[in-house]
């Protein structure tokens, strides 16, 4: 089996004022090529705080994350968004998207950041998720459960190796949902690592397994 994403020993502290929160209190995750991972924890267990951790856009305070090989843990920017581009999609909470572009050009974007340019696959992800017909339309013009599935559009425009999402289906009616939880299926079908922070039981049983965070701890 191909390891994706190995994380060990992951510490993060947020400090405001004397007041000091540990987020993440010695986390350990791996995660091999074609896994299909939810999770799942309260709220402020620490789920965002991994994921950003874990797809570079943070920083831990201690321990190191490994993604297809390279450590993008601790490393300049520079370095952690070259990582990014070429091996991680990322769906956050929010802002997932660039409000003076259109869906397919915030597509086009991701792909040429990673060196990729392939009509063929915007076209695809769009008719997948039931936004073709939104192709041309302003992040502005988009409903909240158009905007999360054009965000994980844009996330899987240049077909990455390791596909991060936060609450992807957190503001999505039913059928959208199935949508979300068919495409991540199919993801994970086709080799990618997906790992998903989720509230939804439904999206949690389509997984292969399920990880609960609690107080920034994954319990046994
Ligand atoms: N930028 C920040 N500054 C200070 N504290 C923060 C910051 N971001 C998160 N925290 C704190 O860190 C802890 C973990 O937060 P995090 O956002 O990772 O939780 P979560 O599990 O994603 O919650 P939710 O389910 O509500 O999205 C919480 O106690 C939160 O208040
Ligand atoms: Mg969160």
């Amino acid at each position: 089996m191909t390891l994706v994403l190995a994380a060990s020993g992951l510490y993060k502290f947020y400090h405001s004022g004397d007041e000091e929160t540990a987020a993440l209190r010695g986390v350990d995750l791996s995660l091999e090529a074609g896994s299909f991972t939810a999770l799942m924890g309260p709220s402020g267990s620490g789920k965002s705080t991994l994921l950003a951790c874990l797809a570079g856009l943070d920083d831990p305070d201690g321990g190191s994350v490994s993604v297809c090989g390279d450590i993008i843990s601790r490393r300049p920017e520079p370095h952690r968004a070259r990582l990014r581009a070429r091996s991680i999609g990322m769906l956050m909470q929010n802002g997932n998207l660039l409000e003076h572009l259109s869906v397919t050009d915030n597509m086009r974007l991701q792909q040429l950041i990673a060196g990729k340019d392939s009509e063929k696959t915007r076209i695809d992800l769009l008719e997948r998720l039931g936004l073709g017909h939104r192709a041309h339309a302003l992040p502005s013009q988009l409903s909240g459960g158009e905007s999360a599935r054009a965000g994980l559009a844009v996330a899987l425009s240049p077909a990455p190796a390791l596909l991060i999402c936060d609450e992807p289906t957190a503001e999505v009616d039913a059928d959208a949902e199935q949508d979300i939880i068919g495409l991540l299926l199919q993801q994970s079908e086709r080799g990618v690592a997906v790992l998903v922070a989720t509230h939804s039981d439904l999206l949690a049983k389509a997984t292969g397994t399920v990880i609960r965070l609690d107080d920034g701890k994954i319990m046994p």
